[in-house]
């Protein structure tokens, strides 16, 4: 009897699961080739039969949350053992209560008012990240993440005559795009570029920057003057007769030399442009809410490894949770653990697999948070969230996205990377303030130095158990780092580490997704 599509689509969908549904979809062209392909969960159908496998998982951190939750959907037994006491990793939120010592000594004990918090590791998500189908299937609320405002500022230190002032992004943009369009327009127009340009091309390509830049026409020589507003006013157009007055746009030669225009390609980023997204609450909403998924009781925490061996029959995890060590026996380990951490755990992977952990470069991050007694980035600037971009050692300071016109707010002061984190890393927490203040204060005038409530800042390099904000290897090309996505034996591994999203939690949660369908591809071939 023939079969309507639907009921065909019906019938792989419930017998192979998603993923089958999705290749099936594909194979009778009803989606189009740039779609991800859906992840197909683990099923339990093909486990019947079969004794229930126990899994370990090293590290509740976001691979391992992941892959917990993924297998116990599939009927595996799962037990997490995690140092920490707290799920999430570096999806790290800090609060009022929040303490941490650092690997230098420093303790911090936070101070935050109720409702503030700082995401001290991951802090944005992507529209097109897994991310959000786990927010949206453990009912984690979101809310938007302002990651570009065309209201807050670029601010570059130097000898140029736009330096050491803000400069507001618009007004940057504004002047930027202009000069280039007057610029390629002018030389498109006086054949410079007809080699390359037939006269339709030339036409159109002068529309475009008519556009882009907010030119005049060829009889102003396509100038850039600045008047439309885009760049903002010295007098805003107001009620009945005030129609606005423009300031004058920077000279050209001064904007490109300022370097203003250096940072816009941030928000074409594949992984950074808008709309982008946080948790309501704190990005740590997420590692709780896949803890109360998983249960509680099937995650130890305050658990550090100190063995991790293969066995005839599976796997063999000495860990401690401060007294003496336990061993713990189960079919399989999925260690999520970061790879310059795993490196050091005694166990008897074969060498090869050692020094592809070892491969892993560790790299820093470090955050300031400070709360502030009054919003007066919304007050006085009417900046309401977003990133003011210096090439200060701060680099970039964030304005809140949550708790707008509120009495209080917190500012991640800086998010800066590399020899930058490190600088303040160095630095004791109080040293960092200060530091950051006066780089701040730069920017902003005396407003951020006052009415400061309570602070916390993260030097990751320095952080206990992750040792890094995120790794980078040399090549993900060269066979070192590919040893790490099969199985040693009955050992795997997962983290952002092992995808081509390092940085990301979407990075742990597709390279979780990978190392449980290996598993149970395994389990249920055998
Ligand atoms: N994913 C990290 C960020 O957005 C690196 O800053």
């Amino acid at each position: 009897m023939a079969q309507t599509r639907r009921q065909f689509l019906r019938q792989v969908g419930i017998t192979g699961g998603a993923g089958v549904m999705y290749s099936t979809m594909s194979a009778l062209g009803l989606t189009s080739a740039a779609e991800t392909p859906a992840y197909a969960a683990p099923s339990r159908v093909e486990l019947a039969g079969r004794g229930t496998k126990h899994v370990v998982i090293l590290g509740a951190g976001i691979a391992g949350l992941t892959s917990a939750y993924e297998l116990l959907k599939a009927g595996y037994k799962v037990t997490l053992l995690e140092a920490r006491k707290r799920p999430g990793g570096r999806n790290w939120t800090v609060r009022g209560g929040t303490e941490e010592t650092d690997l230098a000594g420093n303790t911090q004990r936070a101070t935050f008012s109720k409702g503030q918090y700082m995401n001290a590791g991951p802090a944005r998500i992507p529209q097109h990240h897994v991310t959000l189908d786990y927010c949206r299937e453990l009912g984690v609320a979101i809310e938007p993440f302002v990651n570009q405002n065309a209201d807050a500022y670029l601010y570059r230190e130097g000898s140029t005559a736009l330096s050491n002032k803000p400069i507001r992004h618009r007004t940057a943009k504004a002047d930027t795009y202009g000069y280039v369009s007057e610029l390629l327009a002018k030389a498109t127009d006086q054949g410079a570029l007809d080699s390359y340009l037939t006269a339709t091309d030339k036409q159109a390509l002068i529309g475009f920057l008519t556009s882009f830049g907010s030119i005049g026409d060829k009889s102003s020589g396509f100038k850039y003057t600045g008047t439309d507003g885009r760049r903002g006013y010295d007098v805003e157009p107001g009620a009945g007769l005030e129609g606005g007055t423009t300031a004058a746009p920077y000279a050209l030669s001064d904007v490109f030399a300022s370097g203003v225009g250096n940072y816009f390609s941030f928000e074409f980023g594949w992984d950074q442009a808008m709309m982008m997204f946080q948790p309501v609450g704190g990005m740590d909403r997420i590692p709780y809410a896949f803890e109360q998924a998983i249960g509680r009781e099937k995650i130890q925490y305050g658990a550090e490894v100190l063995g991790l061996r293969n066995t005839s029959a599976g796997v063999e995890i000495t860990y401690t949770t401060g007294a003496r060590p336990r061993v713990l026996t189960a079919d399989f380990a999925i260690c999520s653990l970061p790879p310059h951490i795993a490196a050091k755990i005694p166990s008897n992977l074969p060498a090869d697999i050692i020094t592809a952990l070892q491969y892993a470069r560790p790299t820093n991050a470090g955050k300031l948070g400070i709360e502030y007694g009054r919003r007066w980035w919304e007050e006085d600037l009417r900046i309401y969230g977003g990133i003011t971009n210096s090439n200060l050692d701060t680099v970039n300071t964030w304005y809140p996205s949550y708790g707008f016109h509120g009495k209080r707010g917190t500012v991640i002061s800086y998010y800066n990377t590399g020899a930058n984190a490190n600088t303040y890393g160095a630095l004791t927490p109080a040293a960092r303030l200060d530091r950051a203040v006066a780089q701040g204060t730069k920017i902003h005038g005396d407003v951020y130095g006052k009415d400061i409530e309570a602070t916390f800042s993260v030097n990751w390099l320095g952080t206990k158990y992750s040792e890094a904000s995120w790794i980078s290897w040399p090549s993900q090309t060269d066979g070192v780092y590919a040893k790490l996505l099969d199985a040693t034996g009955n050992i795997y591994f997962a983290g952002d580490h092992l995808s081509h999203a390092i940085a990301w939690q979407h990075g742990a949660m597709t390279s979780a997704r990978a190392t449980v369908t290996a598993l149970h591809s395994r389990v249920a071939s055998k």
